[in-house]
């Protein structure tokens, strides 16, 4: 059955956990889709994972927009939320709308922004222009230089303060649910409790509605760093490497194409 913003919202209310993996590619949301994930996130994470660059921040709008347009294209009931990139909502408001509706017209159903109660405006105008919003709270990889590095955020009192408010503001604004990244399981404990939208956890612990992981990263395509809080559940990276290989030997000794591979 087709996954949709009222659908997320209704597992909360019944308790069924909520899963989101980050895709950026047709073939893998066929895959992910088929497998019964809820929601694709055409994550800014591309960035790294796919484009090779050091952080999330040269990721633009036309990038986030080839991707979604793919993964679109292979899911059919799967949510596809586009993450919007550094510096696509935080000129104006304007440019937040226009850049949040242009990830629709290419086939997202939802964008996601990072930040707490400063972007609340912003994401307030975004859905009452029909667009439905997730938020980014906790570790916000765009503010990488403010905070001095990818940290647990949340762990001093007034940290955790400005956090719970930021969630109960951004629920406030109008969106749909909250990506809580890095902070520690007992405040995204409350905070998921002191919201009605659902919460969905990266290295937040054990008790939001849902959780995220990054596709690469479960996948063992991505040999960077691994925070803690991934777990890997597969390790492809050798196993394409060997096949490479494999392939590779093959040619250069002739036995690829064999028989079966050619046309009389
Ligand atoms: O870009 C991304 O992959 C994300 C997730 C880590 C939530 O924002």
């Amino acid at each position: 059955m087709k996954v949709t913003v009222p659908a997320v919202l209704e597992k909360k209310r019944n308790r069924e956990k909520i899963t989101m993996l980050t895709c950026y590619d047709y073939s893998m949301a066929v895959l992910l889709d088929r497998a019964g994930i809820d929601m694709l996130l055409v994550g800014d994470s591309c960035g790294v994972v796919f484009a090779g660059y050091e952080n999330t921040l040269p990721v633009n709008v036309e990038e986030i927009i080839y991707h979604t347009r793919a993964v679109a294209r292979g899911r059919k009931n799967s949510l596809v939320v586009a993450d919007m990139p550094f510096l696509s909502y935080q000129t104006s408001i304007n440019d937040a709308v226009y850049n949040s509706g242009l990830m629709l017209k290419n086939g997202a159903e939802a964008v996601k922004l990072e930040g707490g109660i400063e972007i609340c405006e912003t994401v307030r105008r975004i859905f009452l222009a029909g667009i439905p919003v997730m938020g980014h709270i906790g570790l916000t990889p765009q503010s990488v230089n403010v905070m001095g590095g990818y940290k647990v955020q949340g762990k001093t009192e007034e940290a955790r303060k400005k956090l719970i408010e930021s969630a109960k503001a951004l629920e406030e604004a109008g969106a749909f649910s909250i990506v809580l990244e890095c902070v520690p399981e007992e405040l995204a404990k409350e905070i998921t409790q002191q919201v009605n939208i659902p919460t969905i956890g990266i290295g937040a612990g054990r008790f939001t509605d849902g959780q995220v992981l990054v596709i690469n990263d479960i996948l063992g395509l991505f040999e960077g760093f691994r925070p803690k809080f991934v777990k890997k559940y597969i390790d492809l990276a050798p196993l394409i490497e060997n096949a490479a290989k494999t392939y590779i030997d093959e040619v250069k000794k002739g036995s690829f194409p064999s028989e079966e591979h050619i046309f009389t």
